[in-house]
Order: C-alpha cells, then structure tokens, then sequence
C-alpha cells in the first residue's frame, strides 16, 4: 500500500428529512445565495422545504444552472454574490450546481481578472467561499469532495478544478429526493458512479486488501440496487443505498493508497464538451475501448473485478479480464445506456484527432494510473469507441 494523507472535512447529514436541520449548519447572521438548477426543486418539494428551513436568514436566490455548469451563467451568479454581499453560498441540486458553486466559492475570493484563469491554469484553492449543499441527485460524489468541473460553451472546454480549499462545509443527504428523479438521470447517477469506483479500482494490484474490497463493495451494491431504483424511485431502501454508494464512490477514501486512473472522465469531459453527450454516458462510450487498449496492464484487476463482483467463474486470468469487460458494458446497457460514439452523433469522424490535438497542447501527455498513455494512445481508445 503507498504512504497517503486523508482528511474529509464534510459533514454529512444523511436521511429522512434532514433538510429540515439546515439552520443549524449555517451561521445566523449570514447572507445566503440559494443556487439552483433548471427548476425540478421547484416542482418537487424541495424548494419549500429548503425555504422553510432558512426561515429567519436573509436568503438571496440564483436559479438556471444548467447540466455541465456554464461559465458565463456562473459569471452573473458571481455579480450577485458581489453586489449583494453575500457570505454563504447553499447549493441545491446535482453534481452542476454544486460543481458551479464549488468554482464560484473559488472565483468570489480571486483577485485575478478573469476567473477562467483558475480552470485554465489549474490553480489550486486553498481557500473559498464557505458552502454548504443539499443533494437531489445521486451521482457525482460532489457532495463530500473538493472538485468541480465547468464548461465553456463559446470554446467548447470543459475543464477540472478544485483544492482542498472546496469541499462543502456540509451536505445534506435526504434519499427522498431521488422520487421525482427521472431514468435518464438515474441510469446516468448509476452509471457515473460504477465508473468512478472502476477509476480508482481497475489499475494494477496495489497490496491495499481493504481499498480493493471497499470498492468491490460499492459496485456490488450499486449492481444489487440498479433494478430496484430504476423499477421504483419511492423505494426507500434502494434509494438509500444507491445514495450513499454515489458518495463513497468518490469521497476520496477508496483512492488512498492506490494507484487511480482517470483516464476515461478526461477523454469524456471532451465528449461534453464537443457533443454535449451526458457526462455518465460519456464514461459508458469510453470504458469498452479504454480496458480494452490497456488490456495487458490492467488484466489482473479486471479479472478479480470480474470473480468478485460479478461472480465469473473463467480460469485463466485473461478470459475473467474479458468477462470482466463485457459485463460492464452489458451493465451499462441494462440501465438503457448506449456504448457508442455513433449512437449519440453522425458527426463523429474527426474526434478523436481533435481530442488529441487537445490533450497535447494542454500537456496532458501522460494519462492513467502508470502515466504511460499518451496523445496517440488516445486517439487510438477514442477511434475505438466510434
Ligand atoms: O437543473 P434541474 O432542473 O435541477 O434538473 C436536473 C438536471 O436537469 C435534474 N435533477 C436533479 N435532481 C433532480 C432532478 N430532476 C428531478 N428530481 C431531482 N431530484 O437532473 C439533471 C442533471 O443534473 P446534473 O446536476 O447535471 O447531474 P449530475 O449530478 O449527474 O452532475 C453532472 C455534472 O457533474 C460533473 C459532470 O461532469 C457534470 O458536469 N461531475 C462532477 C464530479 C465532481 N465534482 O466530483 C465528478 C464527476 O465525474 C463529474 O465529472
Ligand atoms: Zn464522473
């Protein structure tokens, strides 16, 4: 197991109408921004419920973040917090909104000019904006980690950010909130979470017994409430489960002390970017062809993937590394999610060129858990998922 510092400062509140806790995690004499979404809080319940439990706070409102939070939107949120003075920033929604309220408690303390800069450059936050979120969507992690992704429509960029500096004073985790979430989403929450475990799991055997078996839970329990959740959102045992296994999924305890990849979020991230493809599905685009370029180097993790999660019982380390892969997609598809570039565009001739070309120009040219994929290999992976 390699040396490594762990400190998760989040507080979680976890269950049954615990929103209603809220005014005891935030200051009374602060001046909120409540940041929401397109609106499902409005329609759902929980836009009355986070009300009433600010009753008594001088609260301002910031609504219309939408999916793949949108720099230019974040930039009017920002005039806000500076003209009304605002000291706490609540985000109420999914991995967007509390992703655009993670870079605007980075941008509200910048004294650069552009706060695009902060993506741009990679700047680390060491310091923030204190915030605080309330779930609705299971997915991301965001709610107990310190990073953020944010999109640049008018360059088609999206980029990665954080620091320790960013992770949310508190989150408020009611498993209620899933009821009104629709199956797109709940196969993309699903999805995106599988894949966050297999990111920081399937790489190359690390002696860290207990990590491996952390995840291994994670995805079992993921697989086990897949079906439940998508067959009915009011269940309230699947849904808590499927809730938390999101968070644990990528709160930073399964990654320490391993090798982890990422590989396949940053050739997704540019699928967003360029198509506007789902982030979750993304991921479902990539892994096929990532696991099987990286066949070799990563074969001896994707066979005990495929004996412990999934129960596949081949005898050579190989044939369970292909069982392995093939299940996943298999997953990925019972969930509604389609595999291929060309299911989501026509205009995919050209992408992986394009992603490449980026890649290089950024200086991402060492990519995955041995830093050994490179600008090339990537082109190769992507050409692979058309
Ligand atoms: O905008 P509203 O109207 O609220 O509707 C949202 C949105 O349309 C809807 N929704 C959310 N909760 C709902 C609901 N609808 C009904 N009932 C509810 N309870 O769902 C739609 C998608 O929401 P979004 O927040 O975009 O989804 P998700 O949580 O999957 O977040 C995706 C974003 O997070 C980033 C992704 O790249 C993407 O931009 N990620 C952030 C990560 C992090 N910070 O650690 C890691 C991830 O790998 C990921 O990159
Ligand atoms: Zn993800």
């Amino acid at each position: 197991m390699r040396n490594f510092d762990f400190k998760n400062p989040t507080k979680i509140i976890f269950g049954k109408n615990q929103i209603e806790n809220l005014s005891k995690e935030i200051p009374k004499n602060a001046t909120i921004l409540l940041l929401y979404g397109g609106g499902s809080i409005k329609k759902n319940g929980v836009y009355e419920e986070v009300i009433a439990a600010l009753d008594g706070y001088n609260v301002e409102e910031f609504g219309g973040i939408p999916a793949n939070p949108e720099y230019t939107v974040l930039m009017n949120a920002l005039t806000v917090i500076k003209e009304k003075k605002i000291t706490f920033l609540l985000a109420v929604g999914g991995g967007s909104v509390i992703d655009g309220v993670k870079f605007l408690s980075a941008a509200a303390l910048y004294d650069g000019d552009e706060p695009w800069d902060i993506l741009a450059n990679r700047i680390r936050i060491f310091e923030g904006m204190p915030f605080g979120t309330v779930l609705t969507l299971p997915a991301t992690g965001s709610e107990m980690n310190s990073g953020s992704v944010i999109t640049r429509a008018a360059t088609k960029e999206k980029l990665p950010m954080g620091g320790p500096g960013l992770f949310p004073a508190f989150s408020i985790l009611d498993p209620q909130v899933i009821k009104s979430i629709p199956t797109r989403q709940l196969a993309n929450g699903l999805a995106d979470a599988f894949t966050h475990v297999l990111e920081q799991y399937i790489t190359y055997p690390a002696d860290a017994l207990l990590q491996d078996r952390f995840a291994e839970g994670i995805l079992q329990t993921l697989i086990e409430v897949a079906p439940k959740i998508m067959k009915d959102t009011s269940d309230y045992a699947a849904a808590s489960n499927f809730m938390w296994s999101c968070t644990m999924a990528l709160n930073g305890l399964i990654q320490k002390g391993v090798p982890s990849d990422w590989a396949i979020h940053m050739m997704g991230h540019e699928l967003t970017a360029l198509f506007g493809i789902d982030h979750a599905r993304t991921l479902a685009i990539i892994a096929k062809s990532h696991y099987t370029y990286n066949f070799e180097s990563k074969k001896e993790k994707l066979a005990q993937y495929a004996q412990r999660v999934w129960g596949v019982a081949e005898e050579t380390i190989d044939e369970s590394a292909k069982k392995g892969i093939e299940k996943t997609i298999e997953f990925f598809q019972t969930l509604g999610i389609k595999t291929k570039l060309s299911d989501y565009t026509d205009d995919y001739k050209g992408t992986a060129s394009i992603i490449a070309e980026r890649f290089e120009k950024r200086g991402m040219t060492a990519l995955g858990e041995r830093g050994n994929i490179t600008p090339n290999d990537v082109k190769k992976i992507v050409e692979m998922s058309y």
